[in-house]
């Protein structure tokens, strides 16, 4: 039995708060969980333990200085018109539909809805398509955030495998849209998937585009990580393929700019361009004028090549860093997934191991992860864990790679 409550676990769930009897939850908080994710973060936050944990780009790496001067130009140039209420920002989402069409996707700057981030388009596109107690298809091990917006919107979940080296079965997938009631929705995640890291085929993209149409299933394209490639060629997205308009893609400024921004986009299929704003506008009407300005004024400055350049250099170096330390240290006791690019590797252990109890060890050793198991929807995956290469100094990966080595060994003695 793997489902040991550690103390790790248990520290996890502590900041749940009892809430008062007569108040009554709707039925999404109901069924909302705390982030793991964020309390494992606060956990791990201890100076003498370096994190493998987190999702976040180095933040020495950030363009702090250029994003200052657009954020300082723009209320100098503007004036209170960066400071009101506004429609979208014209040039930003010209600049997403040329980047867009660069990468073989047909739109126009009309289906361009900017959104705080990538997490928000998929509140938009699962209250856009979703209805409790009724399908919705998300990979088995998937992001979190994922599985928080569906599982919010009561859907019922049809998880479908993720191969490690080629990205999501598209048969079961085919298997999964198949099934009678049709899926609402489906949501996958192209590239450098989180937590896998894995990158879907070009053979697959098709497909998938292909499956979504004949099925008439909207097919939620997650995509925050494709900017962050430093090796391999680039592949169109699946959106490229979609002839019959039933593929929402989604991008962020978050990983290939700065968190903090909260800007993302979903480009929409034409006709559902407008209904697409008209639920966001229920939600919170629009992003930021001012960081919508300033992020367009970033890239009309044609900042956006160099910064990610230097920064995705960092990472294929940390990376790097990261494979040799692994060949080096536990080449006998682990295999690890091969991404060309974003900010995870996947680890798989031997069976008799279960992550969430090396955890607890890992942390007294001066080394954090996250296991395998906070992404998986079914259970199971206890002899995994997700390393993040991006957030730590490289000279500090083999410090923490062999402390991981070390706890492994203990416990597969
Ligand atoms: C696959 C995936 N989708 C969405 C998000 C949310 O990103 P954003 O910061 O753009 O909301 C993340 C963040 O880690 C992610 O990994």
């Amino acid at each position: 039995m793997f489902m040991a409550a550690t103390a790790t676990q248990a520290a996890l769930s502590n900041g749940a708060r009892t809430i008062p009897a007569q108040l009554a939850l709707s039925s999404e908080a109901g069924t909302l969980k705390r982030s793991v994710m964020r309390e494992l973060l606060k956990l791990t936050a201890r100076a003498d333990v370096i994190s493998l944990a987190g999702g976040l780009p180095a933040s020495e790496l950030l363009p702090l200085a250029q994003l200052q001067e657009c954020i300082e130009t723009v209320l100098r140039r503007d004036g209170t018109r960066a400071l009101q209420y506004s429609p979208m920002i014209e040039p930003l989402r010209r600049w997403i539909c040329d980047t867009m069409r660069a990468r073989g996707v047909a739109c126009e700057p009309e289906q361009v809805h900017i959104t705080n981030g990538a997490q928000q388009g998929l509140t938009i596109l699962s209250r856009l398509f979703l209805n409790p107690d009724q399908p919705a298809v998300v990979e088995a091990i998937t992001f979190t955030g994922i599985q928080q917006v569906t599982a919010g919107r009561g859907a019922v979940m049809r998880t479908v495998p993720t191969d490690l080296a080629t990205g999501v079965d598209v048969d079961a997938l085919e298997e999964a849209f198949h099934r009678t009631p049709r899926p609402r929705l489906a949501v996958v995640i192209p590239d450098f998937h989180n937590p896998l890291g894995v990158s879907l085929t070009l053979e697959k993209r098709q497909r998938i585009a292909e499956l979504a149409a004949r099925y008439r299933v909207p097919l939620v394209e997650d995509d925050p990580y494709s900017a962050l490639r430093f090796d391999g060629q680039s592949l169109p997205p699946i959106k490229a393929f979609d002839e019959a308009g039933a593929v929402f893609y989604i991008g962020s400024f978050s990983k290939m700019l700065a968190p903090s921004l909260r800007l993302g986009w979903i480009v929409a299929p034409a006709e559902l361009a407008s209904q697409v704003t008209v639920l966001r506008e229920s939600i919170d009407l629009e992003s930021s004028t001012l960081i919508q300005r300033a992020v367009s004024l970033f890239v009309e400055q044609g900042l956006m090549a160099g910064h990610l350049a230097r920064f995705n250099a960092a990472n294929r170096c940390r990376r790097d860093v990261l494979f040799d330390a692994l060949a080096h240290y536990l080449g006998d006791r682990a295999s690890w997934t091969r991404p060309e690019g974003g900010l995870f590797v996947w680890l798989t252990l031997r069976e008799e191991i279960d992550t969430w109890a090396l955890l607890e060890d890992a942390i007294a050793a001066g080394v954090a992860f996250v296991p395998g198991a906070a992404f998986a929807l079914n259970g199971g995956s206890h002899n995994t864990l997700r390393l993040n290469f991006s957030n730590v100094q490289p000279e500090l990966i083999p410090v923490a790679v062999e402390r991981l080595a070390q706890v492994i060994k203990q416990k597969g003695k």
